[in-house]
């Protein structure tokens, strides 16, 4: 299949290939999606197909208006409403009891439908052109999320329809996720909106444990994303939790010319490896920007092993955290 390349303008046309079934990956404000029509199960389908996602990982429903949440949940309860208004457009999705429009392909046989609206621009002019969208990240499975149009071709060309081209994405880790399908209502997982945002809103909620934790042997996950191997790269990722003086003692000592370290901006003139800066220390904002570019990154040079700075676990620093605990297979060292 030959994959065309779209500017941000041909959203009509990207809407026209949506129409007759077939997949588009669109930039969004936290990472690039693939897109089908949600309400097409065929066309639902060739996503996990192209992603060789497993079939039992649900999607999650983007909307361009609040018009279109009565075709996709049974019920929008006040926290949703409350929620709604503080955060869409924008980096937040709310799971919710599914209506039985959604295919079973969206929801992998739950009886939930996860909903997002996207602030990005691109998003929202594809999904009025055409309809509301399941769509995943765009990455083979497994893989770190894409945040760029590179990155969509590197995984993705050749087995979709189309990619537009709409630069860098903003936040680089994927929405935050709260299930209102339970009381309290629960993190999933943590992302742009952090859950100090959210409790300012809707009041005491709960973080799923699998956010920090691996899931142990037979127990069941929330988000049947969260029991899969996630966001690795090639090279083996390994947390370093320790101040900066250990952090680059620790890696000068154990680093050769295939080591890469995601440092802090001026930590490079004191590392003795490739070094891939994420940001200013505590700046968790960038970190989530660059992490999974830099990930990428670490492969393209033929890293076989990269340090990262272990993440405080508060504010967005949470979501960093959760993407690469899991990127590293909770591979963390104390120093
Ligand atoms: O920012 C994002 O959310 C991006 C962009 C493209 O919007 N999308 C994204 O989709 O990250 P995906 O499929 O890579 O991650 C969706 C996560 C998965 O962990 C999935 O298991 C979970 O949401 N999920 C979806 N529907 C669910 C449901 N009904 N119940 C529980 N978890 C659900
Ligand atoms: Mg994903």
């Amino acid at each position: 299949m030959k994959t065309l390349i779209l500017t941000a303008d041909q959203t009509d046309q990207a809407a026209q290939i949506i129409k007759k079934g077939g997949l588009v990956a669109m930039p969004t404000e936290t990472v690039y999606g693939l897109a089908a029509d949600a309400f097409n199960g065929e066309a639902v389908a060739s996503i996990f197909k192209a992603k060789g996602r497993p079939m039992d990982n649900p999607l999650i429903v983007h909307i361009s208006s609040l018009d279109q949440i009565g075709s996709i949940v049974r019920e929008f309860p006040e926290k949703a409403r409350a929620l709604a208004e503080s955060f869409w457009p924008g980096p937040l999705t709310i799971i919710l009891p599914k209506s039985d429009n959604i295919p079973i392909e969206v929801s992998a046989g739950l009886d939930t439908v996860a909903v997002r609206f996207p602030s990005h621009p691109v998003a929202k002019k594809l999904i009025a052109a055409s309809c509301p969208l399941a769509a995943p990240s765009a990455n083979l499975s497994g893989s770190p999320s894409p945040t760029t149009a590179a990155h969509v071709i590197s995984d993705m060309n050749g087995r979709i329809d189309a990619i537009i081209d709409g630069g860098d994405c903003l936040v680089g880790v994927e929405s935050t996720v709260i299930t209102l399908a339970c009381e309290p209502p629960r993190i999933l997982r943590p992302g742009g909106i952090t859950a100090e945002q959210i409790e300012k809103v809707i009041g005491h909620i709960e973080i799923d444990k699998a956010v920090t934790n691996p899931l142990e042997e037979g127990q069941q996950a929330a988000s049947p994303g969260m029991k899969y191997k996630h966001y690795s790269p090639k090279a083996e990722v390994i947390l370093l939790d320790g101040d900066d003086e250990a952090f680059e003692k620790y890696i000068n000592e154990t680093g050769d010319d295939r080591t890469a370290a995601l440092c802090y901006n001026g930590q490079q003139d004191r590392l003795d490896c490739i070094c891939l800066p994420i940001g200013e220390k505590g700046d968790y904002t960038a970190y989530a920007h660059n992490l999974f570019s830099s990930l990428r990154e670490a492969d393209e040079k033929g890293c076989t092993r990269v340090y990262a700075h272990c993440p405080e676990t508060s504010g967005v620093g949470l979501a960093v955290y959760n993407r690469v605990i899991r990127a590293a297979g909770f591979k963390t060292v104390k120093l």
